[in-house]
This record gives C-alpha cells, structure tokens and sequence, in this order.
C-alpha cells in the first residue's frame, strides 16, 4: 500500500495554562484592530475584562461583539457584521465555546468576501482567504479551533448546514485549559464526548485510496496516516481523564488533558472527516433539540458495533488507546467488543443518554431520521462499512431500541 496523508491544520496552535495572557502579543503579529466574537457569559468574566485591558495595553483596538448565540442562527451573523464593517478590524478573535469560534469564522469570512452566508454552504465554496481568526476555546470539544468548518442553524432549512473550507481554519488556535474551569459537569460531558466520537469516527473512518486528487476535491477525505496520530493521541487523553474531569471541574490535570484531547480530535477530523454517528445526529438534533454533542454520542456505540464488520482491527486499536489491555490471550474480535463496551461504560458514567428514545426521537420519525441522514453524503461515504436505506433504518432503530445486537444484521 502507498502511504497516503493529508493535514490542514492552523498556523500555530498554543496550548498550555496559562496561554491566555499571549493573547495580546499573539493578536499584535496580525495589526493593531480586533474585532472580539464571544458571548454574553464570557463577556461578563473577570478573564475576559483582563483579556480585553491586555489588548488595549498591547495598543490593539477592539470591538466586542457579545451577542453569540449557541448554534450560530443565521441572521445573527448578519447583525454581528453590520456592527464590524465600519471598524474594519485586521483580524477576529473568537472566545467562548464552538458557537462563538463559529461566529468569529463566519465574521471574517463575510467581512473578507461579502455576500450572504448561504452563498458559501457546503465545500469549496470560500473564494480565497479570510481576515486571520484566532480562536481561543473555552470549552473542550469541537475542535473548531482548528477545524476547517463553521456550523450554523438556518431558519429556511431543517438541518444545520456547515461551510467547509480550508480557508475557514484558524491563523492560530491558543489554548487554555484554565479557561475550561468553570464548564459545569453536563457541559464537560457532552462536549468531551463530542471529542471522543470526533477522534473515534475519524480513526475508524474509510481509506478512500491514494488518488493524488482527493484532497483537492473534498475538504474531508478520510482516514490517513497523520490524521490517525492525532486520532489516537485523542483517545489516549479523553479515555484516561474525561470521567474525572466530569466528576471533578477543578482537577486541573484532567481539565488539560480533555481540551488537549478534544484539540487533537479537530487535528484529527478536520481533515478525516467523521461519519454515521455525526450523519444520524442532525435530523435527530433538529427534531428532539438536544446538544449535538449529546446525539452523537448516543449513536456512537451503535455505529461502532454496525461497523464491526468492516472495522473490527480499528476499533481493537482504539480500545487500546483508551486503555484496555492488549492483545494477548484474545483475539481482535474480542477487543473490539470490549472496546465498544468500555465506550458505553465511559457515555453512561458522564450521563449521555443511552437511546434515541430517551433522547425524545418520536418513533413514527425513525424512517424520516434514516433518510436523511442517508442523504448526508460527505458523512456517509466516510463511514467504513457502507449503508443502504435498509441499513441506516435498522441502525436508527436499534438505537431508539437499545438493543446493540440489531446493528450487526
Ligand atoms: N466548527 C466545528 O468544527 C464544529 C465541530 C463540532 C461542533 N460545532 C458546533 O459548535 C457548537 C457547540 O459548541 P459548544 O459545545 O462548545 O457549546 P456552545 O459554544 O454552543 O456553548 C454552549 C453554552 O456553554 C456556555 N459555555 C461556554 N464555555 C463555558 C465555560 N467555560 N463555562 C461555562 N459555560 C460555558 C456558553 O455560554 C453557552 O451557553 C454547535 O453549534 C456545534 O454544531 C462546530
Ligand atoms: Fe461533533
């Protein structure tokens, strides 16, 4: 086999307690006007007034817009941008959670190129690149901080809609777990496994081959050598410290290690792409309204064992990672069965719901869900064991279920 890589990643990425206070000398490298996307939780901080007095003592000008929403509706990026027009900043600093990087990346993309939001749904669509964006995450989970994607919620349409674009990707992702402190135990859960499903989709994702184009053809292209690195350093950190970091906020090592985690898991899946467990959570997110790290996370041990078939080997690797011991004296099979145990173990220990129907799926919606998660192809087709409406449906069924052995049919 020719090996085969692709990597997008941001400029420079800082990660470390404390990182914050460079803020002001990282942010002076890219001028002297700052336009700051975060939200009115944030705005409010102690940490956020020193941010801003270091900015200001750097002699960097600011405009705070603290209006972010979570889920980034579409008409509010309109608003946030009427207000930075006029200042015309030489960069967008966005802090907060995946909302508000989201929000600094749709704002620079808009003051860069104009037109509307929609113009620019799906891949590719970005003609060139964005005022720099500095991300500066204050939960551990998306990934946005370096990811090539901006997720938002448009009115006119049932799912979320994404703009993927290696344009989109953060100049500099800065990192501070202290920043994570104060995420209440629900938030560091479904955030932190939002993280694992993204580490866990991209390191179990299909090989889509060695075609010299593919990169140049999809922003998201599956497994590779280099993503898989990032993949499994994800599963190492969040396996050994995402419980202790729901049970205890203030442990600041476990704090570290979950945003590190949930950063090297958008190392990994910005470029692998995730699959069925991200497909399956948008038509259930728009129609139960639950946090999409919450969905994916309820799909994820069912997706694994759907994959088992196509994936087996993968799957005993990443059991491995999370720390269950290796191979002697069993075979792949029986680690990758463990692993998927261990999976639902770690979900149930931080609260994620175990069923779609306790997730409040209506179960008249079921066939509804599978079609469309069916027709979100980028997903779909990175999924290792491929789907046919039959599939997907019996899937979708066995999760509302909770019956795991209906997913190996
Ligand atoms: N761009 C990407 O690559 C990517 C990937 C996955 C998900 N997303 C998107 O990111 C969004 C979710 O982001 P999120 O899960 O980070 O949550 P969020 O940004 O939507 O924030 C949720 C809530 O948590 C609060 N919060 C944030 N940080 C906090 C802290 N340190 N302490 C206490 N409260 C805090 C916020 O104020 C808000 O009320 C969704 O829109 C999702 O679709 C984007
Ligand atoms: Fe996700």
């Amino acid at each position: 086999m020719t090996l085969f890589a692709a990597a997008r990643l941001p400029r420079e990425i800082l990660f470390g307690k404390g990182q914050r206070r460079v803020l002001p000398a990282v942010a002076a490298k890219y001028g002297r006007r700052a336009f700051v996307c975060t939200d009115e939780r944030f705005a409010a901080t102690s940490q956020f007034a020193e941010i801003l007095a270091g900015l200001h003592d750097t002699t960097i000008e600011t405009l705070v817009y603290d209006r972010t929403l979570p889920d980034v509706p579409r008409d509010s990026v309109a608003a946030c941008i009427a207000e930075a027009k006029t200042f015309k900043p030489d960069m967008v600093i966005g802090i907060g959670g995946g909302s508000c990087l989201d929000m600094a990346k749709c704002a620079a993309l808009l003051l860069s190129h104009g037109g509307k939001l929609e113009n620019y749904y799906g891949e590719f669509k970005v003609p060139g690149p964005t005022l720099p964006v500095i991300a500066v995450p204050t939960t551990a989970g998306t990934g946005s901080e370096v990811t090539p994607v901006a997720v938002i919620s448009d009115p006119d349409r049932t799912l979320k809609v994404g703009i993927a674009s290696p344009h989109l990707i953060a100049a500099v992702a800065l990192c501070d777990p202290d920043l994570t402190a104060t995420c209440p135990p629900f938030l560091t859960a479904i955030a932190g496994a939002d993280a694992l499903t993204h580490a866990i989709e991209a390191f179990t994702a299909a090989k889509r081959g060695a075609d010299p184009h593919l990169p140049q053809q999809h922003v998201f292209v599956g497994k590779s050598a280099l993503t898989d690195h990032f993949a499994l350093l994800a599963i190492r950190l969040l396996g050994r410290s995402l419980e202790k970091a729901y049970r205890d906020g203030s442990d600041e090592n476990a704090r570290a290690d979950v945003m590190m985690g949930a950063l090297a898991a958008g190392c990994a899946f910005g470029t692998a792409g995730t699959a069925a467990a991200h497909a399956v959570q948008y038509p259930v997110g728009a129609l139960t309204h639950t946090p999409h790290g919450l969905g994916v996370a309820t799909m994820l041990p069912y997706v694994m064992n759907y994959n088992l078939a196509a994936a087996a080997a993968e799957i005993a690797e990443v059991g491995t990672a999370l720390g269950l011991s290796p191979l002697s004296g069993r075979d792949v099979d029986a680690l990758a069965h463990a692993t998927i145990r261990e999976v639902s173990r770690l979900f149930g220990a931080i609260g994620i719901t175990p069923t779609l129907a306790k997730l409040g799926l209506p179960e008249d919606k079921i066939d509804w869900t599978a079609e469309q998660a069916l027709g979100i192809d980028r997903l779909i087709k990175n999924n290792p064991r491929p789907f046919d409406l039959a599939a997907m449906r019996r899937l979708v069924r066995a999760a509302y279920d909770g019956d795991m052995s209906a997913t190996m049919m």
